[in-house]
């Protein structure tokens, strides 16, 4: 089978992309622009076909979808790092919302039979109440920043592509996911590189932080990329799906624990440019829904992940890939 990953290059596409490719009966297709880091996909290059698309431009998209006629598109290609949507919230917005519906636009103008999972989040959730948790999928959206609404619209283009043109368009709404490759900005990663720079004397022991007393759900990626093919694979099309682990740890709670995985004693310290206007204070996945349409749970413990996270900055700082 065909398969199309948008956001291949990226921490998750490409954890994907070596998924789909261990499946054996694969053909991986993504698209790339051209400043796309290839970092992440090296290591498979040879096995893959990239497609030069910037999903933004609707022709692009089209001839993309024409060539390739996957059999099911994984649309993981966004702006996704929250801070950035309030410095850029015109950016985050178009890019999110249009690159979504011109990949729907030309599914339907192809009349492709293709299955796509929009990769939502669980930010949509947002301002949630104290009774809420664990939350629901039919829990109310109040999104907390513009990328939060990015994801909104996201979601409800998939969910009325479906309703109006019988797409097979599945909703996934994923709770925080880390690991090995994660993007430097969010926050495990962030304070993981700081620890494995100061390890190597390359940074004062001190650890700077924003805001430590926000709720997580943390799930592997690895685990990730499992549930999003069986959202293609089980789901039902128009549907919408949370993936999480179903427990949540506070920021510092996940601090300590990569704290307790190095022989330096590192200094905390609050930084007020890392807060933000608006926090969301507690995402804890409800994954009752998923589970019983796949059987699907995370099978990689926090503690796993996290350890595998700073080896692979401990990795790249003695690379000189800063
Ligand atoms: N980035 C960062 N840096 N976050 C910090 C820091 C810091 O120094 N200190 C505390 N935090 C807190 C943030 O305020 C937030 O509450 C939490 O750590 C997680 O921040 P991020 O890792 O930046 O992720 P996020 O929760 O904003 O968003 C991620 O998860 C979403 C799913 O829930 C992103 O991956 C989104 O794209 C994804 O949709």
């Amino acid at each position: 089978m065909r398969v199309l990953i948008t956001g291949i290059t990226g921490f998750v596409g490409s954890h994907l992309a070596e998924y789909a490719l261990a499946r054996g009966d694969v053909e991986v297709f993504g698209t790339v622009r051209w400043r796309s880091r290839m970092d992440n996909i090296n290591g498979i290059l040879g096995d893959i076909d990239l497609i030069d698309c910037d999903l933004r431009d609707p022709s692009a998209t089209r001839k993309c979808l024409e060539q390739v006629r996957p059999d099911y598109i994984f649309h993981l290609a966004a702006q996704s790092y929250v801070p950035a949507s309030w410095s850029a919230p015109s950016e985050t917005l178009t890019t999110n919302i249009l690159a979504e519906l011109n990949l729907l636009e030309a599914i339907r103008d192809l009349g492709l039979e293709t299955r796509i999972q929009v990769a939502g989040s669980s930010e949509e959730y947002g301002l949630v109440l104290e009774d809420e948790v664990p939350i629901g999928e039919d829990n109310p959206l109040r999104p907390l920043s513009p990328y939060a609404v990015s994801k909104v619209a996201q979601d409800f283009l998939a969910w009325q592509y479906n309703q109006s043109y019988g797409i097979f368009a599945v909703r996934t709404r994923a709770f925080n996911h880390t690991g090995p490759r994660r993007g430097q900005v969010f926050v495990t990663s962030d304070f993981s590189r700081q620890i494995a720079m100061i390890e190597k004397g390359l940074k004062e022991p001190v650890i700077e932080v924003g805001n430590l007393e926000a709720r997580r759900d943390f799930s592997d990626a690895r685990d990730v990329v499992r549930a999003y093919w069986l959202s293609l694979e089980k789901g039902e099309p128009g549907d919408v799906y949370n993936i999480g682990s179903g427990s949540a740890v506070t920021i510092q709670e996940m601090l300590d624990m990569l704290l307790s995985m190095t022989d330096d004693r590192i200094e905390v310290m609050p930084v007020p440019e890392r807060m933000r206007p608006s926090d969301v204070l507690i995402l804890l996945s409800d994954n009752t829904k998923f589970h019983a349409q796949t059987g699907w749970k995370t099978e990689i413990p926090l503690e796993k992940t996290l350890q595998d996270l700073l080896d692979y900055w401990r990795d790249r700082v003695d690379r000189g890939k800063l």
